[in-house]
C-alpha cells in the first residue's frame, strides 16, 4: 500500500489544489541514506543557566561532523538543521523562561524536516519538588513544537539521569555521558528518526559501546528478526543487515518463499516456524545455538489482528492474537535468557502498537496484547539490566503495511492524517528505531517505550 494522497500533494497539481481547499498538506520527510550527513544545515545549541549536559552534547555532535553555533553568534537569515537546548540547569519553573528565550527567535529558522531536540533530567530523580515540576514542564514544550513547526520537523525531550552519568564517570560527568548519549542524538538528528516525534526517551546508566563505524552500528551482531517475511519484518532485516548485523529470519511455514527472498537478498538465514508451536523456543534456541553460538539481539516484530467488537469476538480470536503478539515472546525470552544464550551487552526490542497505550474499537484483544508487551518491557527492564542486556518496545502508528491495507478505506484515510506529519509512516521507520535500540552503543537506553507514529493524536 502506498499513501497515494501524501504522493499527490508532492505534485505541482497537487500543491495547487491542496492551497486552494485548504487540505491538509503532508511534507516530504528527510529519511536516512548511506553518506548522508546527520543533519541539513548547521545545530543551534544552547543551554540554561548550570545545566549539566550541553558540554558532552556539543562533544557528540563535533564528532558527528555537525557545525556548532550558539545564540550569541546567529543573524537573521541564519537557519538550522536542528535546535538543540540543554535544560538540564532549570530548577524552578520561573527559569522557563530560559527555554522561550532560546526557542523564539529561532522558531521559523528551522530548515524542512529539522530537528529540536530538548535534553533535562527525569523528574522523578529531581531533589526538589520544584525542580521536579520545572522538567516535567518541557513536556508541554516539546510536544507542541512537535505539533507548531511543522514542515517535518520533528521534537524530543531526552531525559539524561543523573545517577548513569555518575555511575559511569564519577561527578564530572562528561566522558560517561558522552558515550552512553552518542547513539541516541545520532538516531534523533538522522533521517533515521523521521517518523518519531513527541517522544521522552530516557538515557540511563547501562554499557554503551561506540561502534568502530557509525555508518554499521550493529558490526558483526548476530541478530534474530521474527515476522521477516514482509512488511515491517522484512524492512526490518534490510536494514538491520544494511547496518552490519547477521540476520536470522524467522516466519511460519506459509511464508516461507517470501521469507527464503527475504534472507537472500540481505546474506542472511531462514528460520520457518510458527512461533506458538510448544516446542518453538526450544527448537529456535536449538538452532541459534548451533549455528551461531548466541544471539546479540532479538525483535520480536511477529503479530497478527483478529479484529470483532467484543460482543461478537469468539474465543479463537483472543487466543490466537495474545498467543502470536504477547506470550510466545515471554515463552522464547524465558528459554533465550534461561539457556544463558542472550549475552551480557544483549538486546530485546518488542513490537508493541498505540493501540496498546490508547486502546481501540474491535481491537480489544490486540490492545491487550501490545499494552501486554508494554508490561514485558517495565517488568524485564531493571532485572535485565544486572545482566547487561536492554529490553525496549517501539509503538507503531499508522505504517503502511499489509496489516493496515484491511482498514476499511475512511477509517484509513484518517489514520494517514491523524498525526502532526500528516502522513503515514513507512515500514522503513519502524525498522530504523529498532535498529537503533538495537545498537551495541544504545546499552543505556532501556526500559523505554518508543512511538514511531509522526506524533499521532491517538492515545497522546
Ligand atoms: N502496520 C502497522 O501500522 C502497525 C502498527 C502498529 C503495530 N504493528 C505491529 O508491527 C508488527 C509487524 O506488523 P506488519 O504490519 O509488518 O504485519 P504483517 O502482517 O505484514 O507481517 C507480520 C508477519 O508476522 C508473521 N507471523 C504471524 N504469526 C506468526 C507466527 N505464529 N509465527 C511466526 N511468524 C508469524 C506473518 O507471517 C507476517 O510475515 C506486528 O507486531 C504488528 O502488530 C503494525
Amino acid at each position: 500500500m502506498t499513501d497515494r494522497y501524501a504522493s499527490f500533494v508532492q505534485s505541482a497539481a497537487g500543491r495547487t489544489v491542496v492551497k486552494r481547499l485548504g487540505l491538509p498538506d503532508p511534507p516530504r520527510l528527510r529519511r536516512h541514506h548511506l553518506g548522508d550527513p546527520l543533519l541539513p544545515g548547521p545545530a543551534l545549541l544552547g543551554a540554561a543557566t548550570g545545566g549539566r549536559l550541553a558540554e558532552p552534547v556539543g562533544t557528540i555532535l563535533t564528532a558527528a561532523g555537525v557545525e556548532l553555533r550558539d545564540a550569541g553568534s546567529t543573524g537573521p537569515q541564519d537557519r538550522f538543521g536542528a535546535l538543540v537546548y540543554d535544560a538540564s540547569g532549570i530548577t524552578d519553573s520561573t527559569q522557563l523562561r530560559q527555554l522561550y528565550d532560546f526557542f523564539h527567535p529561532h522558531a521559523r529558522a528551522v530548515l524542512p524536516s529539522g530537528r529540536v531536540i530538548v535534553l533535562g533530567t527525569p523528574p522523578q530523580e529531581c531533589p526538589t519538588p520544584r525542580e521536579a515540576t520545572a522538567q516535567r514542564a518541557l513536556e508541554g514544550l516539546v510536544r507542541s513544537i512537535g505539533k507548531e513547526f511543522g514542515r517535518g520537523t520533528t521534537a524530543q525531550l531526552v531525559h539524561v539521569t543523573r545517577a548513569g552519568s555518575i555511575a559511569a564517570d564519577g561527578p564530572a560527568h562528561s566522558a560517561g555521558t558522552t558515550t552512553s548519549l552518542a547513539s541516541t542524538l545520532r538516531f534523533l538528528l538522522s533521517g533515521r528518526s523521521a517518523y518519531v516525534s513527541g517522544q521522552v526517551i530516557r538515557v540511563g546508566a547501562g554499557e554503551a559501546t561506540v561502534p568502530a563505524d557509525w555508518e554499521r552500528p550493529l558490526d558483526g551482531q548476530v541478530v534474530l528478526v521474527t515476522g521477516a517475511a514482509r512488511g515491517i519484518g522484512a524492512a526490518l532485516a534490510t536494514v538491520l543487515a544494511r547496518d552490519g548485523a547477521r540476520v536470522v529470519a524467522l516466519d511460519i511455514p506459509a511464508a516461507g518463499d517470501a521469507l527464503a527472498a527475504v534472507a537472500n537478498d540481505i546474506g542472511g538465514t531462514a528460520v520457518q516456524l510458527d512461533l506458538t508451536a510448544p516446542d518453538a523456543p526450544t527448537r529456535l534456541a536449538d538452532h541459534l545455538a548451533s549455528r551461531h553460538g548466541r544471539v546479540d539481539v532479538v525483535v520480536h516484530n511477529a503479530g497478527i489482528t483478529r479484529d470483532k467488537t467484543l460482543g461478537r469476538m469468539d474465543a479463537d480470536r483472543w487466543d490466537q492474537v495474545l498467543d502470536v503478539n504477547l506470550s510466545s515472546q515471554e515463552r522464547i525470552n524465558d528459554v533465550l535468557l534461561e539457556r544463558g544464550l542472550i549475552p551480557s551487552g544483549g538486546r530485546i526490542v518488542s513490537v508493541s502498537s498505540i493501540a496498546g497505550i490508547a486502546g481501540n474499537r474491535g481491537q480489544t484483544n490486540y490492545a491487550t496484547s501490545k499494552a501486554g508487551v508494554i508490561g514485558l518491557v517495565d517488568s524485564l527492564a531493571p532485572t535485565l539490566r544486572e545482566r547487561g542486556i536492554s529490553v525496549n518496545a517501539v509503538a507503531p502508528g499508522f505504517i503502511e503495511t499489509r496489516l493496515t491495507a484491511r482498514i476499511p478505506l475512511v477509517v484509513r484515510e484518517a489514520g494517514r492524517r491523524m498525526n502532526s506529519l500528516a502522513q503515514s509512516g513507512l515500514p522503513v521507520d519502524v525498522a530504523e528505531t529498532i535498529g537503533w535500540l538495537a545498537w551495541p552503543a544504545s546499552g543505556a537506553v532501556s526500559g523505554n517505550v518508543v512511538r514511531v507514529c509522526g506524533q499521532s493524536l491517538l492515545g497522546a
